[in-house]
């Protein structure tokens, strides 16, 4: 079997306070991305980053050598960007594509590495598999700073990535579904479609970086002994 990541790097983070991408923002001394691209490493032949050539470049310097190949440019949104990824993937040499594909965010540093193999294993019985964590908070809904209701939390589990799939399945569903690109994971595709996603347990460590609170808790989880020296 080969397993392609394709490793998502070219949204603007407009819910994150700076002016650089969230994704290339320093976490104990490393871009977020380059983290990203360490935990994936391991488990995939390929792995194509999606994004500004030049920063990805940068940020990836040195690392999965033969195996982290030149990034090609993203879309308006994150479908838009898992699309050409998948095209460019389409676009390798027979032996090179892949059977399987993992969509990784790359704004998300630490996925621990059983949570990718989870996802790898449930792909060989299922067309899709992607990693969760349930909700234990009670859930409300705000209207206007007042609680409109109370929505059951039962079944309701919060999705990550590493999401997996077979890569002929998910390139023809994003193919037929790049007109209304608003899918905000690739899971949903197949959900629209009638596919059967497996759900795995992900990790609460598995964070995403989506607003600048989130990189003091994801210092916090390097721990002190690897924090770069000021
Ligand atoms: N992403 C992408 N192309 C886009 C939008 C998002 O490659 N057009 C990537 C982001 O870089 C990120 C991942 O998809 O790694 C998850 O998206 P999200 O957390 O929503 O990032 P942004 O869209 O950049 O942030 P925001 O929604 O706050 O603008
Ligand atoms: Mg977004």
């Amino acid at each position: 079997m080969r397993i392609a990541a394709i490793l998502l790097a070219a949204g603007t983070g407009s819910r994150y306070g700076t002016a650089l991408p969230k994704q290339f923002v320093s976490l104990a001394g490393r871009a977020v991305i380059r983290h990203a691209a360490e935990a994936l490493l391991p488990h995939v032949s390929l792995l194509l980053p999606v994004g500004d050539a030049a920063m990805l470049a940068e940020a990836l310097d040195g690392l999965g050598a033969g195996v982290i190949r030149p990034a090609v440019p993203g879309g308006a949104t994150r479908q838009n960007s898992v699309l050409a990824g998948l095209e460019a993937l389409d676009r390798l040499p027979a032996a090179e594509k892949p059977d399987l594909v993992l969509v990784h965010d790359g704004a998300r540093p630490f996925v621990p590495a059983a949570v990718t193999r989870r996802v790898i294993e449930a792909l060989e019985k299922q067309d899709g598999a992607i990693p969760c964590v349930v909700v234990a908070d009670t859930l409300k809904r705000n209207r206007d700073g007042l609680i409109a209701e109370t929505v059951s939390r039962e079944g309701l589990v919060r999705a990550q990535t590493p999401q997996g799939f077979h890569f002929p399945l998910l390139l023809s569903l994003h193919r037929a579904a790049a007109e209304a690109a608003d899918a905000t994971d690739d899971a949903a595709l197949l959900e629209r479609a009638g596919r059967a996603v497996a759900l795995v347990q992900g990790d609460e460590d598995n964070i995403k970086l989506t607003y600048e609170e989130d990189l003091v808790r994801l210092e916090r989880l390097v721990g002190p002994a690897l924090m770069p020296r000021t």
